[in-house]
């Protein structure tokens, strides 16, 4: 094994840790932006939604809508109720969404959901928002 080989190696495993540093489970975004999200008291159908939310959105949307590696915040001023209607929800859930406005791919459409659940989702997401000031 010659020396260049073994340097080789070493920036390897060093540049290796860093990406994970920078992009692993409890990267600086996603920590930051869990962080951020003010959580109101939830009863009702917004506890029925944040249940809900967390068996089909949170993998990609995070805890609490915080955000993720996989998928961007929805405690967003971009998804305030003028920008991205119930509807937009609806039809993302349902049919998928092309990415656009960040860079984690396209959302594919939710598997096993029905339009009821998805309205529960929404007055959780809404009064979330509503809680972090964005209306
Ligand atoms: C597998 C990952 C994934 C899951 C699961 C997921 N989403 Fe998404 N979602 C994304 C990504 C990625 C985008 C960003 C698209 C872009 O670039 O604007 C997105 C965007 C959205 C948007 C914006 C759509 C638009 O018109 O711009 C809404 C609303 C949304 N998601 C709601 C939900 C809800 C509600 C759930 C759960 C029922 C959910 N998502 C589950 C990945 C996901």
């Amino acid at each position: 094994m010659n020396k260049t080989w073994i340097i080789g190696g070493l920036v390897l495993v060093a540049a290796a840790a860093l990406g994970w540093m920078n992009y692993g489970p409890g990267s600086r975004t996603a920590t930051t932006a869990n962080a951020s999200v003010n959580v109101p008291e939830l009863s009702g159908s917004t506890a029925e939604g944040a249940g809900l939310f967390k068996q089909f959105c949170v993998e990609c949307h995070g805890e609490n809508g915080g955000g993720a590696d996989k998928g961007p915040p929805l405690i967003h001023k971009y998804y305030e109720p003028n920008h991205h209607s119930d509807q937009a929800f609806i039809v993302a859930t349902l049919y998928g969404a092309r990415q656009h406005h960040w860079q984690f791919g396209n959302m594919k459409p939710v598997e096993g959901i029905s339009e009821d659940e998805v309205v529960k989702i929404i007055t959780y997401v809404r009064a979330v928002q509503r809680a972090n000031g964005i209306k």
